[in-house]
């Protein structure tokens, strides 16, 4: 049996309905076969103010969210940015994909989503976004789960500081496996799905973001291997925006300031701040407070990013149909465009 529908919400509905119509045709065998309602009858129900308000309700009422039915992979979803925008986006309405290599994180997680109650899921799966054949199966997998693919977020991302001295081959080649050579991965096999989706519903849009950082738009200091492979995905974000506006595919990079608040700072075994605090990276800092007053400073706005910050630019463009191909910073002011 094949069911079509536009929303996977709904076609749980549909499937429901041909299983009660399979059962009733073969049941009412033994009271003489079926006995379909008349037209009249149906127009009456199809027309009942009753049915018309119970059919509101079932597809999320007046409390639609922003992302209703879409399907979203987020990467690297299992901590930090990357759970806390799939979290947001799942409040508004998202089914999620938590792609992570870290299993029972990401299930963890996934399972969490799925305690909150909501018609919309969340369903995790195993990806190394470095490797081909694991990114192009992390999208086979999301189609069959949830029958198609409209926002694919490239997040996860590492950060190996080091001068030019210390930064070894290897370790520039892992950076740059995962933080640039993974989003031209996302965005290779996320395209054709949305083309597909593009072909057969032309006034269709679809996302492809990048969650780059202010380390994207600015050089920073003995952090080459990470700012490179940044600045390099801004340029694949351009070139790809330019191949995919005709099918409606947008694709856009995030550029969020530090997530102070986020494992890769705060982690008390080997956050940066516990890091640059026992490094005496900053004059005169004692405590891990200190360190993080320190950096506070430099943000005009007073505080470091969140995940929030992240996914209002993340919803805005989404919201945006005439805009394609930017860098849009979340920086409290840090990093300013010319
Ligand atoms: N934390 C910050 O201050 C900050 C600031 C600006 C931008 N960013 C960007 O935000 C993104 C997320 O950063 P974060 O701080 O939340 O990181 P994080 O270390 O807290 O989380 C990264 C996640 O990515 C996963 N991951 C790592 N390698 C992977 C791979 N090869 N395949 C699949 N998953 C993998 C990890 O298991 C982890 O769950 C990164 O792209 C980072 O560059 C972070």
């Amino acid at each position: 049996m094949i069911v079509v529908e536009d929303s996977p919400v709904s076609v749980k509905y549909l499937k429901d309905i041909v299983n009660d119509f399979c059962q009733i045709s073969k049941l009412s065998e033994n009271f003489g076969g079926p006995h379909p309602l008349t037209a009249e009858q149906a127009a009456f129900i199809e027309n009942w103010e009753v049915e018309n308000y119970r059919k509101k309700v079932s597809l999320g009422g007046k409390n639609l969210g922003r992302l209703e039915n879409k399907i979203v992979i987020v990467t690297g979803a299992a901590q930090g940015f990357g759970a806390g925008i799939a979290d947001l986006l799942h409040a508004e309405g998202a089914n999620i994909i938590v792609a992570d290599l870290n299993e029972v994180k990401g299930m963890e997680f996934a399972h969490y989503l799925n305690s909150i109650k909501s018609k919309n899921k969340a369903y995790f799966i195993s990806v190394n976004v470095a490797e081909s054949a694991s990114v192009k199966e992390l999208v086979d997998k999301t189609v069959l789960q949830f029958g198609g693919l409209d926002v694919m977020i490239s997040n996860a991302g590492i950060l190996r500081a080091g001068s030019l001295d210390e930064m070894d081959q290897p370790t520039f080649e892992l950076m740059t496996r995962i933080n640039y050579t993974g989003y031209f991965l996302c965005a290779k096999y996320a395209q054709p799905v949305m083309k597909m989706q593009n072909k057969f519903k032309p006034g269709y849009f679809s996302d492809i973001i990048q969650i780059n950082s202010k380390s994207g738009l600015k050089g920073s200091n003995k952090n080459f291997a990470y700012a490179g492979g940044k600045f390099g995905g801004i340029g694949l974000t351009q070139s790809f925006a330019l191949e995919l506006i005709p099918f409606n595919i947008k694709v856009n990079s995030i550029c969020p300031g530090n997530f102070f608040d986020g494992p890769l700072w705060s982690d008390p075994e080997n956050g940066l701040f516990v890091q640059y605090l026992n490094a005496g990276k900053v004059p005169g800092a004692k405590t891990i407070s200190d360190v993080k007053a320190f950096y506070e400073a430099q943000v005009p706005a007073g505080r470091g990013c969140t995940a929030e910050d992240v996914a209002k630019a993340i919803f805005y463009v989404i919201d945006q149909q005439y805009e394609t191909g930017q860098a849009v910073p979340v920086t409290g002011g840090q990093n300013m465009l010319r």
